[in-house]
């Protein structure tokens, strides 16, 4: 079984998709931090992000054994993921590798922009999960706090907001809920009521299956 999550930045689809994996006992992967692992490498060589070719290069040879690497969830390493990964070169480039991923029994959660609509369109489950900027900026402003990263609240709202039009408006795979997809929006829900939401929607269909 595959479970496709999609939305935009902060909307807890990475929380969701960890805890949906680890109830059903399915694999895991945030392909946003494919990206941000992509525009690491280029920052770490102090390769502008404007150059394509450095950055298809990294993708096609991208190490995927450390994307639990800490600084890849920094504020400043979304930013940059949001610039690279609208470049199709890129994207073909990584796609094999979450193609792969989905494949695995005895399922997989995989959550990202493109997950229902590009990687996955044949996926059992699609969820678009969502909710209002002010909201997402509140959320990562907690989380980056905890991370130790003190980045005003107005920031982060300006930066969700920058690259949620980046990410809409880019010619290449755009951040859209699928057709099928069941919109979850959880303005006013916490992380324990998306779950509960989230998992109704899988029980129901692994009912009708
Ligand atoms: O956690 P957050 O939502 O802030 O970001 P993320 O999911 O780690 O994604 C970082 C950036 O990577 C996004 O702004 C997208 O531009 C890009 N991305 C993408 O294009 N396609 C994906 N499947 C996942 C992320």
């Amino acid at each position: 079984m595959i479970i496709a999550i999609d939305g935009p930045a902060a909307s807890g689809k990475g929380t969701l998709g960890k805890r949906l994996a680890d109830h059903l006992g399915f694999a895991h992967l945030d392909t946003g931090l494919l990206y941000r692992a992509v525009a690491a490498v280029l920052m770490a060589r102090g390769t502008p992000l404007t150059d394509r070719d450095a950055a298809a290069l990294a993708a096609r040879t991208l190490d995927v054994s450390h994307l639990d690497a800490p600084d890849l969830r920094g504020a400043r390493m979304g930013e940059a993921a949001s610039v690279i990964s609208a470049y199709q070169p890129v994207r073909d480039a990584l796609l094999d590798f979450q193609r792969q991923f989905g494949g695995q029994g005895p399922g997989a959660v995989l959550d990202g922009r493109d997950i229902g609509t590009v990687v996955c369109p044949d996926a059992d489950v699609k969820l678009f999960i969502t909710a209002t900027p002010e909201e997402r900026a509140r959320r990562r402003h907690l989380e980056l706090l905890r991370r130790g990263e003190d980045v005003a609240y107005e920031t982060i709202l300006a930066d969700i907001r920058r690259r949620d039009e980046r990410d809409m408006t880019r010619a290449t795979a755009p951040l859209r809920a699928a057709d099928d997809a069941v919109t979850l929006d959880t303005t006013d829900l916490d992380a324990d009521a998306a779950f509960q939401a989230a998992l109704a929607v899988v029980e129901e269909k692994r009912r009708k299956t």
